[in-house]
């Protein structure tokens, strides 16, 4: 109540408790001890010889249950909020409460939390307890991406648990690519190599699985462009994101017209950087030790 939008609300208000309060009082007192009450329903009508409608006071303990509860309405209202913006003499509030439940819950588990940042992946990979924790983490922050079990998906988001690392596999790497994000670029070939040649090479990129074919139609081409990101024999390069393209392991998809796609249009595969207020240095702790082998 503290948040009234000007001191007329906040006054009509108290003014409106105030009066109904002063009502329910003056009520209950005229129930019980207004003498004058009541006097000509003796002259009612009368049925079954002597079934005549009159009155009885309600009983005495009703009163005193009715007088306490007034009693405490108006304590009520001066200790707690309750009238207008009038904060209350105790100067309680929800806020404060959660503030206050949240400082305890600080209080409790600031030395468990750093403890567990400073922790090697191994000792958190040998707690179970503790990669349930990882494990919930990962589906609140990451799953809508990469999937709930980080297997990828919608070719589009990469698998995190295969043997191909885009940005690169180790801790410090994959810290990285949490930490501060990735942006990979490949710009559209389109336009410099023209149809023909974006379907040669891209056949090229589909062998390089089986090792580099000195005699394919497609390998000048390759070699000319694309090698400086990819390596020569597609084997990739993690400082760029530049896919590894000989192991049968497709982020964009691996059939022919995704391929073809991929070149036409390029990628630009985004991660967003998950900085300290996303996650704190012990939930990437947790998470690294999901991810790392
Ligand atoms: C400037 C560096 C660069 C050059 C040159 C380059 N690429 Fe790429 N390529 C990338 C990057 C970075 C990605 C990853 C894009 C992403 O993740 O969104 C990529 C992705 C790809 C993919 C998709 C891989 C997948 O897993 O789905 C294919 C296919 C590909 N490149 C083929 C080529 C070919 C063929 C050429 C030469 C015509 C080429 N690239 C030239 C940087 C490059
Ligand atoms: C909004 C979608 C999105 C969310 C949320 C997201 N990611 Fe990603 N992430 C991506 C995309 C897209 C890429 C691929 C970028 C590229 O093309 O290189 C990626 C790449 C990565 C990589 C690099 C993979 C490689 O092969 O090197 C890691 C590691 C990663 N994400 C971990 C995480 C973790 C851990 C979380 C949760 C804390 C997360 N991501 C949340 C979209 C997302």
């Amino acid at each position: 109540m503290a948040d009234m939008p000007s001191a007329f609300w906040s006054g009509w208000i108290s003014v409106l408790t105030l009066t109904s309060l002063a009502g329910m009082v003056w009520l209950v007192w005229s129930v019980y001890f207004d003498r004058d009450r009541g006097h000509e329903q003796e002259a009612g009508p009368v049925w079954d010889g002597n079934l005549k409608e009159g009155e009885r006071p309600a009983p005495m303990w009703w009163f005193w249950l009715l007088f306490g509860s007034l009693i405490f309405s108006v304590v009520y209202l001066m200790l707690f909020p309750g009238l207008g913006s009038f904060a209350g003499l105790l100067d309680w509030s929800q806020g404060s409460r959660v503030a206050e439940s949240y400082d305890d819950y600080e209080a409790r588990f600031a030395g468990v939390r750093a403890e567990i940042a400073e922790m090697s992946l191994a000792e958190i990979q040998n707690d179970t307890g503790l990669m349930a924790v990882a494990e919930r983490i990962f589906r609140r922050e990451c799953a809508a991406c990469h999937g709930s079990e980080g297997r990828g998906q919608a070719d589009m988001f990469p698998n995190l648990h295969d043997v191909d690392w885009q940005w690169g596999g180790e801790e410090e790497q994959i810290r990285q690519s949490i930490r501060s994000g990735r942006n990979a670029v490949m710009v559209g070939w389109e336009a410099v190599l023209g149809e023909e040649d974006i379907g040669q090479v891209g056949d090229y990129v589909l062998s390089l699985a089986d090792g580099v074919d000195e005699d394919h139609q497609g390998k000048a081409v390759y070699d000319r462009n694309c090698a400086v990101c990819h390596g020569a024999d597609g084997g990739g390069n993690t400082l760029l994101g530049a896919s590894r393209l000989s192991d049968r392991i497709w982020l964009y998809g691996g059939e022919s017209q995704d391929i073809r796609e991929s070149l036409v249009n390029g990628r630009f595969g985004v991660m967003p950087a998950f900085d300290e207020q996303r996650l704190d240095d012990t939930q990437l702790q947790l998470i690294l030790a999901l991810l790392v082998r």
